[in-house]
């Protein structure tokens, strides 16, 4: 068997390809077999892949990096005939056609990788084609999950702006964290990344030998925070005016986390840049084991989100709902709880770890394993089929009056505070991750996850399948109209077939399309 690598060994292969890749705008009409000899002549090209984002655009792995730099060099700068151009030498290149039309006739059909997720109304017609809800959770999951191409992009996003960040900085890494690196990512999140000086920390014991001791003169300012936002201002400012392809730059330093918000064109990915934030990539990496211990993980996760966001209980817009990060915890909180438990608690994790996994940041203790061989598989044989039913009705009837959620723990632990809904900070222990979310939010939760649950109940999936109606987790990818929560309600009185039957009625495939606008980011 192949060891399974760990989340900073994973990390690291990737920024060091990222550093070995550029990216290439193409005409149209293309020849890829041309396009690869045209470059090789800088060096062997290791991988590559096209992609559409307003234009064709080939990723480009070269074995070794000075490539890159012998590329570089030979490359002209464009013209300034009609707009000035900053000559900031990026690994953003244009090729182009000398004689366009003859040698256009040479393009041949090339390969596309999407960088998307299909439509959600032809997420539910395939859905239907399935034949256990199962199976139509894998459906989605590998519909909606990042391929291996767009997190090579992403990696390329982050070491793109690592380019800008290194002028001021030469041993900055600008890394990845959140969903493109926890294995909850769908297609079309956002790029979290955050500036990391560490790397300058660990060669600083070198000069302390002998009596003497040596320091650099650094500038020092009243608090950590404040240094930070100087060091995101001024590298929010060099994207805006120098980075190719960077546009609307946003400074919004007086957040709790300080951050520069940009969409990043060549790319295609909104993306949010802070300053090193261990605890957030600790958070990454306890959700990528929790993910790749189980395939049932990622399944249900997936499910789960997009059921919250097509019922609005999530929002991309910041706000009181849940956000999925405080969703991602609930799920691998009820994960915790099966009998027997299909994932560790956070305290399990802490045991297995070894020397090299002691991590105390901040004062908080972030130690746990990071060798996934070390953690034994679980014994649980659920299907997600029950998973899925039994997550709506554990929630359904969650009291969260009176119990928090703590994933260290693994269990239910009376609320040290009042906010509706109180998931503990894994490793800030004294932090609430869901603290935005109001009551009103919290009930709508409560109640959809309610009528989730009664739904796959009553549901007669043979009978569905016969009348070729979206059945399983299609029906819940479907909103449930205002007429129908009505009906629901005669389910205290006990309904009749015929209420049922107009209840599938309105449930059927083409109520679908209306949703998929507002599901599309
Ligand atoms: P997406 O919705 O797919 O972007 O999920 P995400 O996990 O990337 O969430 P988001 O972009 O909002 O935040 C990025 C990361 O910041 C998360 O994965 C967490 O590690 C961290 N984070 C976000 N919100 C909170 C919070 O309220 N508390 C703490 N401690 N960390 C948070
Ligand atoms: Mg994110």
């Amino acid at each position: 068997i192949i060891r399974k690598k760990t989340f900073a060994e994973v990390q690291t292969e990737r920024l060091e390809q990222a550093e070995r890749t550029i990216l290439i705008k193409c005409p149209s009409k293309l020849n890829e077999n041309k396009l690869l000899q045209y470059l090789s002549s800088h060096g062997n090209i290791q991988s590559h892949f096209l992609f559409e984002n307003h234009g064709i655009h080939a990723l480009i792995e070269f074995s070794e990096k000075n490539s890159i730099a012998s590329l570089q060099d030979a490359i002209g700068i464009p013209s300034a005939v009609e707009r000035h151009v900053v000559p900031f030498k990026s690994r953003l290149f244009t090729f182009m056609l000398k004689n366009p039309v003859s040698q256009a006739a040479e393009g041949t059909p090339v390969h596309l990788s999407p960088q998307s997720h299909i439509p959600v109304k032809d997420l539910i017609q395939k859905l239907c084609h399935a034949d256990s809800i199962s199976s139509q959770m894998y459906i989605l999951l590998n519909e909606y999950q990042l391929t291996e191409e767009n997190i090579r992009l992403r990696f390329l996003a982050c070491s793109l702006v690592r380019d800008f960040a290194r002028a001021y900085f030469p041993d900055s890494v600008v890394r990845p964290f959140g969903s493109s690196v926890n294995t909850f990512g769908k297609l079309g999140c956002d790029v979290d990344m955050f500036l990391d000086f560490h790397d300058t920390q660990k060669s600083a014991t070198k000069m302390k030998k002998g009596p003497f001791e040596m320091e650099y003169q650094m500038k020092r300012l009243p608090s950590e925070r404040l240094a930070n936002q100087k060091i995101l201002s001024v590298i929010g400012d060099c994207l805006d005016n120098f980075g190719p392809g960077c546009v609307s730059v946003q400074k919004i330093l007086n957040a709790r986390c300080p951050l520069v918000k940009f969409s990043h064109q060549p790319t295609g990915f909104q993306c949010d840049l802070s300053v090193s934030n261990s605890i957030a990539i600790k958070s990454s990496e306890l959700l990528y084991i929790y993910g790749s211990l189980d395939s049932r993980v990622r399944a249900l996760v997936f499910s789960v989100r997009c059921w919250a966001r097509i019922h609005g209980l999530t929002n991309s817009a910041p706000g009181a709902w849940i956000t999925n990060f405080s969703l991602t915890m609930m799920v691998m909180f009820f994960l915790q709880k099966r009998s027997p438990p299909i994932i560790p608690t956070l305290d399990q994790l802490k045991v297995l770890a070894d020397d090299k996994d002691m991590h105390v940041i901040g004062g908080y203790d972030c130690s746990f394993v990071s060798d996934l061989s070390k953690i034994k598989p679980t014994e649980n044989t659920e299907t997600l089929d029950v998973l899925l039913g039994e997550f709506f009705e554990y929630f359904g009837n969650f009291d969260f009056r009176k119990n928090s959620i703590n994933l260290r723990k693994g269990k239910e632990v009376n609320k040290p505070e009042s906010s509706p809904l109180y998931i503990w900070n894994p490793f800030e222990q004294d932090l609430n991750i869901s603290k935005n979310v109001n009551q009103p939010q919290l009930e709508k939760f409560v109640a959809m996850a309610r009528e989730t649950a009664w739904i796959l109940q009553k549901e007669d999936k043979t009978q569905r399948m016969i009348n070729k109606e979206p059945w399983g987790l299609a029906v819940l990818l479907i909103p449930f109209g205002k007429s129908n929560h009505s009906k629901m309600k005669n389910k205290v009185k006990g309904i009749g077939s015929e209420t049922i039957r107009s209840l599938l009625e309105s449930l059927k495939l083409n109520s679908a399309s209306s949703l998929q606008k507002a599901v599309e980011k």
